[in-house]
């Protein structure tokens, strides 16, 4: 709960909204980062988290946060979509206990509770219309990019058409309904159960289209045309495209791991644009035959690199006991491995001038808003989308078409570090970064979509 002296920071209006996170890296930080930015145009803000990658409470102590059961046993042991599909089947009663709870005390009690505007949830979860039982309206927070939703939600559709299941993972074909993707592109939904995937897809569709809401983190000039076609499918829906979100207030709070600042030590030391950032986010596993591909490609680009080995990213593999004998001394002063970086603070840095990434939205727009061109390889879901865009449509990196090679690696590191062409690639990202700070700015399309959000909440 707020303090009084917090209260004197922040005018607030007498109005709570409740947030629900999936419990996922890349989900938890743009969902706190939207209670960061929506506590500063005074609503009180509750987070209903699951005990499974629970936010720490103690770097929002202006928030009020509920924990909830969610049946997860081993989930080291699970797959993403796999933990996604039991919390969805696990977590309904819970939430709805927390949030019949939470309700009735803004309801009973007297005026010194704010009263409950709406529920904010992320769009993966099934389950959030028992909201409707309380009168409760629903926003649902999109943290994927646009174009990437509509490629996941488009699976029924790809399905009838024949694309899915997808035959040929390398072909080059063009899905013609879906432009510019190619066969490709279509987001990999590996499960150990595929027959939820289409179950989950449209609760997914058609909770959105029951919402009375949907919040973005992008930007009008960044995704215009996909934008645009939202409203017929979805008509009658607010958008409110207010991002990108870590440009109010930065994620390192809400990182579930403790991020490693000797980056930023090692990155002081390094020329200006020489560095090449490497890290595949919270999520996305490699083989070790992929790893040792990764580890030699850095070392025979002869670029200096920061490289996050997350524990988990390789199967099998605790962290780094893979490397061969003698790598870390044969790399030592120009390489620097990591388990977790300040990921904002590293892409800000001047030494990085590039990002090695798996394509998540949320790697994807934090090196848009520096400048920082990409080498993408994406692994999985909207990733294959995101890393069409960067490369095909936004032009501002390269993507590592087929497997995962030594000297693939070494000549795109090349490509987009030291040649021409990365100068190219450098230059349209530096335009597009100048797009974000004019759509946050006063009167700017964010700033304005936020106005707009915050009218549509007190209208509740
Ligand atoms: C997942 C999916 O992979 C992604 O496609 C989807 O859009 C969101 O959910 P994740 O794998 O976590 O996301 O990637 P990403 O979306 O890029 O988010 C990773 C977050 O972790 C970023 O905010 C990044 O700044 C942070 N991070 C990453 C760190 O703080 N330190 C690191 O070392 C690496």
């Amino acid at each position: 709960m707020e303090t009084k002296q917090e209260s004197r920071i922040s005018p607030r209006n007498g109005r709570r909204v409740i947030l629900f996170p999936l419990p996922f890296q890349g989900h938890i930080n743009p969902m706190l980062q939207l209670g960061s930015i929506l506590y500063s145009k005074g609503f009180s803000i509750t987070i209903i988290h699951t005990k499974f990658n629970s936010p720490n409470s103690c770097n929002y102590p202006h928030f009020d946060f509920h924990s909830i059961s969610d049946g997860l046993t081993d989930p080291s042991a699970e797959d993403s979509t796999t933990i996604l599909i039991t919390l969805n089947a696990k977590c309904m009663v819970p939430f709805r206990n927390c949030l019949a709870k939470l309700v009735s005390n803004t309801n009973n009690n007297n005026a010194q509770e704010d009263s409950v505007a709406c529920l904010i949830t992320d769009f993966l979860w099934q389950f959030t219309h028992v909201a409707d039982e309380f009168k409760l309206p629903t926003i649902i927070l999109q943290t994927h990019s646009v174009s990437g939703y509509l490629g996941i939600a488009a699976y029924p559709f790809l399905r009838d058409k024949g694309y899915v299941p997808i035959q040929d993972p390398q072909s080059e074909s063009p899905v013609i309904e879906y432009p510019p993707l190619r066969v490709k592109d279509i987001p990999k939904l590996e499960t150990r159960y595929p027959e939820y995937n289409y179950p989950l897809v449209s609760a997914m569709v058609n909770n959105i289209k029951a919402s009375s809401g949907m919040i973005w983190n992008t930007f009008e000039e960044l995704e215009q045309a996909a934008l645009s076609t939202l409203p017929e499918e979805y008509s009658g829906i607010p958008v409110f495209p207010i991002g990108p979100f870590h440009k109010y207030f930065p994620a390192s709070s809400s990182s579930l791991l403790s991020q490693d600042q000797s980056s930023i030590s090692w990155l002081d030391k390094q020329a200006p644009k020489s560095v090449i950032y490497v890290s595949f986010g919270s999520v996305a596993a490699i083989n070790e035959t992929e790893f040792l591909e990764i580890a030699w490609g850095l070392a025979n680009s002869r670029v200096p690199f920061l490289w996050v080995v997350r524990p988990g990213l390789v199967d099998g593999v605790e962290w780094l006991e893979a490397l061969p004998k003698g790598y870390l001394e044969m790399v030592d002063g120009r390489g620097y491995i990591v388990q977790w970086a300040p990921q904002q603070q590293v892409l800000a840095h001047p030494a990085v001038g590039g990002f090695l990434t798996h394509s998540g939205w949320n790697s994807t727009l934090e090196s848009i808003c520096e400048g920082v061109p990409m080498i993408c390889q994406p692994c999985l879901a909207d990733q294959m989308v995101n890393a069409r865009y960067v490369s095909h449509v936004w032009r501002v990196g390269l993507h590592l078409e087929g497997k995962l090679e030594k000297k693939e690696i070494e000549t795109a590191i090349r490509r987009l570090m030291v040649e021409a062409e990365g100068q190219e690639m450098r230059e349209r990202i530096t335009c597009l970064k100048k797009n974000v700070d004019a759509c946050l700015r006063q009167g700017g399309s964010s700033h304005q979509a936020l106005g707009r959000l915050v009218d549509h909440i007190l209208s509740f």
